[in-house]
């Protein structure tokens, strides 16, 4: 069978470059074999830091996890069934689900299919709107299992304590967030403005060599659960955290970063300019929006322009498409490099 053979000293990073990659076989477990770890690839392709080979032995089977379909046969009809979402997203224990429109009165029905199919998670709910206001927040609606709307989620080795409707979190970002801490230098000092319950902040102190982290949250309950969040994890040494405007505190801190995060897409632009007067030559924006897929270029010279008008020009790096936020809009990163 074919298998990524790695040092046991890399699996964490060979794994999280199979996820995100989509590469791990679905039917089979990893294991592990004379201090050598194995991961069952789906497809043949070169993985850093792991040798690509066809392993003689064979791996555990997974086993079948039942689905929510299996339990709802007899309960929706043929028709009903295909109206159901296949994305969920799971924030630790809690399943967020959608209940497609005309399914409204089996909603309780569908959650328990769900709760049953899934051992991993104690409670379902449905979310009734996108993240809106300030601080970027939403109402879900318990339907099954234990009335709790906050939970522990973990994320590339990291807890975070969140709680669905006080405060944002997006376990969808898992990916973009690797990927900025990847591009992470030693000795950085990085400024994560909009830090919520504290993930950007976590993993950059766990998975990148920055120096310092510095975060600010205008939402007095996020910044609450990313202070509880980074004593969970045991890293305050390398966390600063800030509650308040953005436009108020970055000035008062007096000082410039080697990179700054931006992770509020809508409304982020309207402080590039404070980005900007916390900035170095040479310092990297990660500047999230949201916009269709043939409007990333016109975006792109959009925000390099306002750049210009605020007499800090900007090459933009790469534009990193993520994922879909509304019928044809997805979310945006603009990698961004102060040029003077
Ligand atoms: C889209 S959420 C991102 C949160 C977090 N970075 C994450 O990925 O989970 C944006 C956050 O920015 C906060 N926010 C909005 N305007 C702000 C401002 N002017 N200053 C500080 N925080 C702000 C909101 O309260 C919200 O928690």
């Amino acid at each position: 069978m074919l298998a990524a053979k790695a040092e046991l000293k890399n699996a964490e990073k060979v794994k999280q470059f199979l996820i995100r990659k989509n590469l791990l076989h679905p039917d089979y477990l990893l294991t592990t074999e004379f201090g050598y770890i194995y991961f069952p690839l789906a497809r043949k392709v070169n993985i850093p830091n792991a040798q690509v080979l066809n392993a003689r032995f064979s791996f555990p089977a997974r086993k079948k996890m039942p689905k929510a379909e299996d339990f709802l046969s007899g309960k929706l009809t043929a028709q009903e069934l295909k109206l159901l979402p296949h994305s969920q997203e799971q924030v630790g224990k809690i399943l967020i689900i959608e209940i497609p429109e005309g399914l409204e009165k089996k909603e309780r029905v569908i959650a328990a299919a769900y709760l049953k199919a899934n051992q991993q998670i104690e409670t379902v709910v449905k979310k009734d709107e996108v993240h809106e206001g300030e601080y970027r927040l939403r109402k879900v609606k318990v339907l099954a299992g234990r009335n709790t709307k906050e939970t522990i989620h973990r994320e590339s080795g990291v807890l975070l304590k969140v709680h669905l409707e006080k405060a944002y979190f997006s376990a969808r970002l898992v990916g973009e967030r690797m990927r900025i801490a990847k591009q992470v230098k030693r000795g950085e000092e990085i400024l994560v403005m909009f830090s919520g319950v504290g993930p950007y902040l976590l993993i950059l102190a766990k998975h990148s060599p920055a120096a310092r982290i510095y975060g600010i949250e205008m939402n007095p309950l996020a910044h609450q659960y990313a202070l509880e969040n980074i004593k969970l994890n045991n890293l305050p040494r390398k966390i600063v955290l800030y509650q308040g405007d953005v436009r108020k505190i970055v000035p008062q801190l007096g000082k410039r970063f080697d990179r700054i995060v931006m992770p509020l897409p809508k409304t982020g632009e309207l402080f590039l300019d404070v980005a900007l007067k916390a900035a170095k030559k040479d310092t990297i924006i990660h500047l999230y929006t949201f916009c269709r897929k043939e409007e990333i270029k016109q975006e792109g010279e959009k925000i390099k322009q306002m750049c210009k008008q605020w007499k800090r020009p900007v090459k933009l790096l790469r534009s990193v498409p993520g994922g879909q936020y509304a019928p044809y809009t997805f979310r945006v990163c603009f990698d961004l490099k102060v040029l003077n």
